[in-house]
């Protein structure tokens, strides 16, 4: 059984972080507690950088409050370019957070390879090691926290509408051809997603209004709305996206 969506509001995107780094680093704080380790897998765009600024921050109690040397940090998603490029989802969190708290590891999701089917199959590989699980079909490996984003179209991570990749039981790297950008992704399948202890969703502005909407009213034709773990997603949103 799967718990209802949870929904936390905050009026800008400044809150909207702060919020969502006490999250982080109180699941932190538990999951080092328990298992001596904390696994997070990033999201890219632009929402999440406010966030990973602020827990970099020496400034800010965050930075000092999350055991960065018993963090593990891993990618929900990849855009087929190098790791320099400006697009790349790895390069906005080295900058952002990964160079300045240094944590204990970082897995980046190999855009740059030519054939996306292999980056995907070397990342599951990575993810079956690290986590000391079998890819060849056994259960996903958990991560603490998966952080997403939404797409106005309702996708998460490069999880789109209409994709096959939504439809892979097996597999939990896919790398998906995306019409809409003419391009290949490498992105986490919905079956590790659903494994995730915690999925928080980070979603400001106006034009994510519509989806944020249907998402929460459970519409199964946006993939955000299938990411479903067993404690419920839980959204981080300002008040542009979700007007009370
Ligand atoms: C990506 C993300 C993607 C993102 C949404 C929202 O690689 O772009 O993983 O799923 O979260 O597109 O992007 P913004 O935060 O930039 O609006």
């Amino acid at each position: 059984m799967t718990r209802a969506p949870t929904i936390h509001r905050q009026d800008g995107v400044d809150a909207l972080a702060r919020a969502a780094a006490e999250a982080v680093a109180e699941a932190a704080a538990i999951a080092v507690a328990e298992r001596g380790r904390f696994t997070i897998a990033l999201a890219g765009g632009a929402t999440p950088r406010p966030l990973y600024a602020l827990l970099a921050d020496a400034g800010a109690p965050f930075r000092a409050r999350v055991p960065w040397d018993r963090v593990h940090v891993f990618f929900g998603d990849e855009r087929c370019v190098p790791p320099d490029h400006a697009e790349s989802n790895w390069r906005m969190a080295r900058e952002a957070l990964l160079d300045p708290v240094r944590p204990a590891s970082a897995w980046r999701m190999p855009g740059e390879q030519p054939d996306p089917a292999a980056a995907a199959a070397a990342y599951e590989a990575v993810l079956a090691r690290f986590f000391g699980v079998s890819a060849a079909g056994g259960s996903p490996p958990a991560f603490d926290v998966v952080l997403l984003g939404l797409g106005a179209d309702g996708h998460t991570a490069s999880l789109f509408p209409g994709s096959p990749a939504l439809e892979e039981t097996v597999r939990w790297v896919a790398a998906p051809w995306v019409p809409r950008l003419g391009a290949h992704r490498l992105t986490l399948t919905l079956p590790v997603l659903n494994a995730a202890r915690e999925a928080l969703f980070l979603v400001a502005g106006a034009d994510k209004a519509d989806a944020l909407r249907r998402v929460l009213a459970g519409d199964a034709a946006l993939p955000a709305a299938r990411v479903r773990p067993a404690g419920g997603a839980i959204f981080y949103v300002d008040r542009a996206a979700a007007p009370p």
